[in-house]
């Protein structure tokens, strides 16, 4: 697994532009399986989980094909499989989302059930429920989701708890079922309402989304459609934080206002200033943050993709902050790592306690999953002296280009070769 070794201190200035948003593009190509026709996909981020969801599509016999510079050609006129396998649901979770257009399109589908990780069990109970309230006969065993149906039937469903992926999922779905699907308690997150902006450019006919209430009239056929991937907010979060941590000036173009209200709030609370003009976010500090409390909650809540390298931010506070998570039961793997870095973090269930410290010390940490891996980065960037993080490939299924990204702020960053190329270089 690939190092980064990173020396902290530099105050990272300057401008980076966004990459196309990971948890939207994930949701859209599997929902480009419901298209008769050419989709093409425009500012598709180059990271791990994308190239999982297009050899997803292609295990399915599903043309896909990656044009450089952000472009995906996906043409499902044709699905050849309706069996999608273990090894790709394992390796991404989201890509268990194919198993309700496959259904919608073929009538059948037979998807691995995905894993847990690091941050929970990730049940995919409301899934199943809403693709049985539309018709399907549904069968769990040997570790697959099996799906039949004559025909889907547009009903209501409401979601226990307002999950993204399920309402992304059922959604999906209900695009080719008969009558009207309205969805109760859905998620309203920003990855909601662009996928639906996609289905509906496919001739899909959804209201509603972005609220929590989202109503889908089911049409005989969708079509391919050309589409860009809006920004990745969570990106723009994380490097707004490393602006903070560094007491940088960091400029982030093609950002959307009311997607980034949630975190911009709490930057200025910490006394960042923060300027939003048009698609561009300016963040700058001059000064250590100050403490505050974060609250994880679905949209338009706190994001739970961000807390972790909040509380990097945190961790160098004057004061003391409380974490809640409130969307995962544990999702604080990187707690001892900052903990090696000299943070003082009393987690107890789903809250963190962070005793702020004036300077983190650099120290070989190990990031465990995608966030927790953005939370040690962004604690290296300010911590005193060198810093290595192991296992970056979580770190590299969910943002573009960080390394380059980082170095053009001005951030003392590099990757650092494998062991096994090390070896191969010492003999
Ligand atoms: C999506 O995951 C994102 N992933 C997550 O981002 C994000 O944290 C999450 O939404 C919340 O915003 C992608 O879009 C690929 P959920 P998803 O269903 O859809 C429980 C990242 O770091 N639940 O909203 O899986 C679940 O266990 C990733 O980019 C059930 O109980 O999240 C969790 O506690 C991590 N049963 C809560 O709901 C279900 O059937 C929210 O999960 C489904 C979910």
């Amino acid at each position: 697994m690939g190092k980064l070794l990173l020396t902290g201190g530099a105050r990272l200035s300057g401008t980076i532009v966004s990459s196309g948003s990971k948890n939207g593009t994930l949701a859209i190509m599997a929902g480009a399986l419901l298209g008769k026709g050419e989709t093409v996909l425009r500012n598709v981020p180059s990271i791990g989980d994308v190239q999982t969801m297009m050899d997803m599509l292609r295990a399915l016999g599903v043309k896909c094909e990656e044009e450089g510079n952000g472009v995906v050609r996906i043409d499902a006129t044709e699905i050849a499989a309706t069996e999608a396998p273990y090894e790709l649901v394992k390796r991404m979770r989201a890509s268990f989302c194919v198993l309700g257009p496959m259904l919608a399109r073929k009538g059948y589908a037979k998807v691995a059930m995905p894993g847990g990780c690091d941050i929970g069990a990730r049940p995919i109970d409301f899934h199943v429920k809403g693709i049985q309230t539309l018709g399907a006969y549904v069968n769990i065993d040997h570790g697959f989701v099996e799906a039949e149906c004559e025909a889907l039937k547009g009903t209501q469903v409401y979601l226990n708890f307002p999950s993204a992926g399920a309402t992304q999922h059922i959604m999906t779905t209900a695009c080719l079922a008969e009558g009207v699907t309205t969805i109760h308690n859905a998620a309203a997150e920003p990855e909601i309402t662009q996928l639906a902006a996609f289905l509906t450019g496919m001739g899909a006919q959804i209201e509603g989304a972005g609220t929590s209430t989202v109503r889908v009239e089911g049409v005989d056929e969708l079509r391919g459609v050309d589409f860009e991937m809006p920004p990745d907010r969570m990106e723009a979060g994380t490097f707004a934080v490393a602006a903070v941590v560094t007491m940088g000036d960091v400029r982030i173009e093609r950002i959307s206002e009311e997607v980034v209200e949630p975190f911009v709030l709490k930057l200025r609370e910490v006394g960042a200033v923060v300027d939003i003009s048009e698609t561009t976010m300016r963040v700058r500090a001059n000064a250590r943050p100050m403490p505050t409390d974060i609250m994880t909650m679905p949209h338009p809540g706190f994001p739970t993709d961000l807390q972790q390298p909040f509380a990097a931010m945190l961790a160098i506070a004057d004061g003391t902050s409380v974490i809640t998570e409130n969307v995962y039961e544990r999702r604080f793997r990187y707690v001892s790592e900052l903990a090696r870095m000299g943070a003082e973090i009393k987690q107890e269930g789903r809250t963190a306690v962070i005793n702020g410290v004036p300077k983190l010390t650099g120290a070989q940490t190990t990031a465990y999953d995608l966030r927790a891996g953005a939370a040690l980065v962004c604690a290296a960037l300010a911590a005193e002296g060198k810093s290595e993080i192991s296992d970056i490939e979580h770190i590299e299924r969910g943002y573009e280009n960080m390394v380059e990204k980082l170095r053009s702020l001005g951030a003392q960053v590099s990757n650092l070769p494998n062991e096994r190329e090390k070896e191969t270089v010492c003999v």
